[in-house]
């Protein structure tokens, strides 16, 4: 009978279409996927009327000084000031000035990245983007080590270093960040208030270790402009992921973008089980009640974009 093949995996086609992962498996097979080179091009100048990476990746020295007061863009009655350490980690010239990558990795959080052998594929990538300070050095065979910006919502502080309650917490946090080697260190500051103490903790302890990272925050008008672009395409998105915003912004410049980690489904093509997060235990309900993400949504934009060639996601294990 009919089979689709997926990534190296075959399904037969005959499936209960009820099945989240099913429905959203990938088509044709990867080794059909061919780049797009007109669309993403077409992409990049549909992005740049609303958001312009360059500029948006973060906010620069000259524009802010200490004692200015910003308003929290989810919480616009909550302010905050830049503090003399917030100045003076804010870069001076966009760290994307004039880049322009061949090809570009985004990886995701999702467990479908165990065993999937991805980690020299993505390394081969001329620039490499993660998210949320996920771990590397543990995962390195199925994720990859190379890092060239990842970022950090002040949540992570939380979630993962404990709110750096003790110094072995401070600790943790600083190796991973000493582990990041000079490449940029991507933080929402301007987010929303919950993330006030986390972000300044954060800043003092690069300042204080003279920890070699490139710091950036995004413009305050990032969000807005990216949930429009998304809305303008049909994309109802109550706050893009990082992972969304990631490929935004990657459109500018990186002429062929592939996507590892993106699946936010709690079982594979497979019917195996599937992690939310390859490195921690925090369960999918966190996404559909809690969180305003709306991971399924943005992961069908992106599918679509996978298959006119704009995009590559893999879903399954690597080559
Ligand atoms: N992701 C995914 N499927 C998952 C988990 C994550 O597709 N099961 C993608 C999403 O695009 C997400 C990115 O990987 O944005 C990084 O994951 P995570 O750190 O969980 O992202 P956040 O969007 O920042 O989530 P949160 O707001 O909960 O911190």
């Amino acid at each position: 009978r009919a089979e689709v093949v997926i990534n190296g995996s075959s399904l037969p086609a005959v499936v209960d279409r009820s099945n989240e992962s099913i429905k959203h498996g990938i088509q044709p097979a990867s080794s059909k996927w061919r780049h797009n080179q007109t669309l993403s091009l077409r992409i990049r100048k549909q992005i740049l009327k609303f958001l312009d990476a360059e500029k948006d990746i973060s906010v620069l020295k000259g524009t802010l000084k200490p004692g200015d007061i910003i308003h929290y863009i989810f919480d616009r009655d909550s302010t905050m000031n830049v503090s003399q350490n917030l100045y003076e980690l804010l870069p001076r010239t966009s760290p994307l000035k004039n880049k322009h990558f061949q090809t570009c990795a985004i990886v995701g959080n999702s467990g479908v990245l165990l065993n999937s052998g991805c980690g020299q594929e993505i390394d081969t990538h001329s620039f490499v983007i993660r998210c949320n300070l996920a771990p590397v050095q543990e995962y390195a065979r199925d994720v990859g080590l190379k890092t060239d910006l990842v970022t950090m919502n002040p949540s992570v502080i939380q979630r993962a270093f404990e709110d750096l309650v003790n110094a072995t917490w401070r600790e943790k946090l600083l190796q991973r960040l000493h582990g990041l080697n000079g490449s940029i260190l991507w933080i929402p500051a301007f987010m929303a208030r919950g993330g006030k103490e986390r972000v300044e903790w954060v800043n003092a302890l690069i300042l204080k270790h003279h920890v070699n990272v490139r710091t950036a925050y995004p413009s305050l008008r990032l969000l807005h402009a990216v949930r429009g672009y998304w809305l303008t395409n049909k994309v109802h998105i109550k706050r893009p992921t990082t992972g969304l915003l990631m490929y935004t912004l990657a459109t500018r410049f990186c002429n062929q973008i592939y996507l590892y980690g993106f699946w936010p489904f709690p079982l594979d093509q497979n019917q195996n089980p599937v992690k939310y997060h390859y490195y921690d235990s925090l369960k999918y309900g966190y996404t559909s009640q809690a969180s305003p993400h709306t991971m399924p949504l943005e992961f069908k934009a992106l599918k679509s974009l996978h298959e006119q060639g704009a995009l590559k996601l893999t879903v399954g294990q690597c080559d």
